[in-house]
């Protein structure tokens, strides 16, 4: 691994070479606002948040800081007036799209914005708007977990994400990965009488696992037969168990061997 020096607002930082500067940013607590970035995904630039200069080290311009990669003397200045007012016009749209987003309104706040100019007239009793379609649930179930449960459908401003044909879908293994990416809490899990329901994907189900020691449901059993499917040779007696019963054998086993 090779390291590098970049500036971000005049002051040095060591990355890694090619590290998104987001990253390095966010490591060394150098506030920059972004909605689509996952250290665990690849960079895809779609929210356009991140957004930041080059000022020196590199070719000079406005960039997203998710796919600016570190390199040697690169500087980067992260906030201005200018990056101020195209994130400003990006919040007004984010908060026309999910004007119930407490998240995009706390981001709004900070660069002074309580309404968007783009709001759109509401029924009374309409839908909770909080999807700003950054996409990260979509890109973590299909490329980290491989379970593509859920993808973009519709269109224009009828787009959501949702599950095809807006039905249960069979594939999901309840794991809540979408849920714990997701930056402005749209996705509703709850977990009752062994089941786990996905309300938010067209309340889609998936059985929970029972615990052979002491009967609490676990787990989803498709997300612990994903898991252990990495781990054959784990424990028959092992493989039923919640994971404080777990400990609670590992310590019987231990003291039974200490006495
Ligand atoms: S986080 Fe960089 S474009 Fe969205």
């Amino acid at each position: 691994m090779n390291t590098v020096k970049i500036a971000l607002n005049g002051k040095t930082y060591q990355a890694e070479e090619k590290e998104p500067v987001l990253k390095v940013a966010r490591r060394e607590d150098v506030d920059i606002p972004a909605l689509c970035y996952h250290e665990g995904l690849d960079s895809y630039g779609a929210c356009r948040l991140c957004l930041v200069e080059v000022t020196g080290g590199g070719r000079p311009g406005m960039t997203t800081s998710c796919t600016l990669a570190a390199t040697e003397g690169l500087e980067v200045q992260t906030d201005s007036s200018e990056i101020a007012k195209i994130r400003k016009g990006l919040l007004e749209l984010y908060l026309a799209q999910a004007p119930d987003a407490d998240y995009i309104k706390e981001l709004a706040a900070q660069y002074g914005i309580k309404k968007s100019r783009f709001a759109r007239s509401r029924e009374p009793g309409a839908p909770v708007q909080k999807c700003v379609l950054c996409g990260l649930c979509v890109r973590i179930c299909n490329e980290a977990i491989g379970a593509s449960v859920i993808s973009f459908i519709s269109r224009g401003p009828e787009t959501e994400v949702n599950s095809p044909y807006l039905e249960p879908s069979p594939k999901c293994i309840g794991c809540t990965a979408c849920a714990d990416v997701c930056p402005t809490d749209v996705i509703q899990i709850t977990d009752k009488d062994g089941i786990r329901m996905v309300e938010t994907w067209s309340d889609t189900q998936v059985a929970m696992k029972k615990c052979s020691m002491c009967g609490a449901y676990c787990a989803p059993e498709p997300l612990m037969d994903t898991v252990y499917r990495g781990v054959p040779d784990l424990d028959e007696e092992v493989r039923e168990l919640c994971i404080k019963c777990r400990r609670r054998l590992k310590i019987r086993k231990f003291s039974q061997m200490t006495k």
